[in-house]
Formats: C-alpha cells, structure tokens, sequence
C-alpha cells in the first residue's frame, strides 16, 4: 500500500515511508538548488583533464556550492567526508575523491547535492578524460544518459515506477548492458535520501503511482557487463564485481499536472558529453 502525503510548512518531515506531494514554493526552492547543483557540474569541466586529482575536483566543487550560499549535503553524511562521489570506470557509485589522478580515456561520473535554504539538488553526469575514450566506453555513457532521459519521459502522472523503471531496463538491455539492481534513485526535497525507492529495473504498471508534486531523482548506473557490484573496505565506493565499466547520470525531477519538470539541467547545455 502506497501512501501519499501532501506536504505543509509545519509538517514534520521525518522519514515515515509515505510518499510527499510537494507544492509550488518547493518546485521553486528545488529550482535553485537543482540550477546550483548543476552549474557546480558545468564549472567542472574544464578542470576534469589528465593529471588532475579527484581531491582537487572535490575542492573545486564544494568552493562552488559555498559560494552559490549551499552546503555540500554529502559533507557529513553517514560519515562521508566528502563535497562529492567521484567515480572513475569500473567504479559504479560513490567514489570517495583522492590523491588519485584522472587519465587520459578514463570515463567518469561526478555527483554533487549543494543543500540549498533547505533544498537538496541531486545531480550527476558522465565526464570523458581527455581524447582518447574507447568507443565502447563512449556507447556506454551515451546509452546511459539516453536511459535516464527514457525514464524521465514516463514520469508523469498516471504512470507508474514501473513505467520508468522499465523504459530504462529495456534501452540499456537492448545494448547488451547490465543495469544496477543495488542502489536506485529516491524522494528527494527537503530530504536528501526520502521514499519511494525509484528503481531501475521493472515492469509496466507496477509500483507507486506518479502524482503531481512527487519529487524525486532518477539515476541509472549502467554496466558494459553483469549489474553485480561490491562494495569495497571503506564501505563506501562500489564496483561492478566483473570489473567491466559502468556509467551513471542522474537528474532531481518533480511531477506536474502534465508531465514533469527538470531541476537539474544543464544551463550552459553540458548534459551529455562531449561538453
Ligand atoms: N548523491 C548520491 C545520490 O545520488 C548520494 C551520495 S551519498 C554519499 O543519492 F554519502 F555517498 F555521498
Ligand atoms: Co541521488
Ligand atoms: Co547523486
């Protein structure tokens, strides 16, 4: 049973596993915070080259969100210490930034939530290092970001998780591709991390019904090969188990009457790659 519950400014907005149907002033804050979100991203590209650190891109990104009058909402978070997950090739997911150095061909997902006057904006997108990327890589990333933009045309009211999820599942496996079972997308808003669950594998019809005020994130993950990942000893940074490369791009997304809108594009067009 799906429980929905219409947000209200004194409302206590503890996790209790109904969904939230947001209002018009929140549309607006997760406007700010999804444009920040996605301009940390936008002044990142020329940065991400051969030879920078993860560290570096990290630091870049959290001055970013500082300054736009955010906190980085991962800073702190379950004990991540971090302004971003970096995540280089076979990593899927939050990818912990380092001394390590980008080099050319690498393929690689950065993901930020600036937390701005009480507003997450969750974003991600692919980043291609340097000239040489291997056209397979290329495919990947491509074919992801085509997932994610699959999905977000089923989410509109009426339809269901399961419209997005399998809208999703289909694309990447008519590429061959695995698509992640261990880590979905989420309510998102006042909360980083909020129900429902938004799963990328499913069938038609199935799961919580989309309505006008849901907000949530979609965010594929991926993988040239099988969608089984390990989690490595620092507890955080998951990679696909056969070691084959994975992608992910990730949009904050909120239900209207009609369809839905995005919080988190690009306003210089860098969405996809090459930027
Ligand atoms: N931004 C990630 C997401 O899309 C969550 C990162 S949580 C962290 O949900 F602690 F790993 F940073
Ligand atoms: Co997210
Ligand atoms: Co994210």
């Amino acid at each position: 049973m799906t429980e929905y519950v219409t947000v209200t400014s004194d409302m206590n907005l503890a996790r209790n596993g109904a969904i939230k149907l947001y209002g018009r002033d929140a549309f607006e804050g997760m406007h700010r915070a999804g444009r920040l979100a996605a301009e940390t991203l936008d002044m990142l590209v020329p940065h991400v080259v051969p030879g920078v650190t993860t560290a570096e891109l990290d630091d870049l990104a959290r001055e970013f969100m500082v300054a736009g009058g955010a906190a980085p909402a991962t800073l702190g978070y379950r004990g991540y210490t971090h302004s971003s997950c970096i995540s280089i090739n076979h990593v899927v997911c939050h990818g912990i930034p380092s001394d390590r150095q980008l080099k050319d061909g690498d393929i690689v997902n950065i993901d930020v939530t600036p937390l701005l006057d009480g507003w997450h904006g969750d974003t991600s997108r692919m980043f291609l290092v340097g000239d040489n990327v291997p056209i397979k890589a290329k495919r990947l990333v491509d074919v992801t970001y085509e997932c994610l933009m699959l999905g977000i045309e089923q989410a509109k009211p009426g339809n269901t998780m399961g419209d997005v999820a399998h809208a999703i599942q289909t694309h990447a496996e008519r590429h061959r591709f695995g698509v992640v079972r261990d880590f979905c997308g989420h309510g998102v808003g006042k909360l980083f991390h909020d129900a429902p669950e938004v799963v990328h594998v499913g069938r038609p019809g199935t799961g919580p019904e989309l309505k006008p005020g849901m907000i949530f994130t979609i965010e594929p993950m991926i993988n040239i090969g099988k969608p089984d990942v390990k989690l490595l000893d620092d507890g955080w940074t998951a990679v696909t188990r056969d070691r084959s490369l994975s992608a992910q791009f990730e949009h904050s997304i909120g239900i209207t009457e009609t369809g839905c809108e995005i919080f988190t594009a690009s306003p210089k067009g860098y969405d996809r790659p090459p930027y």
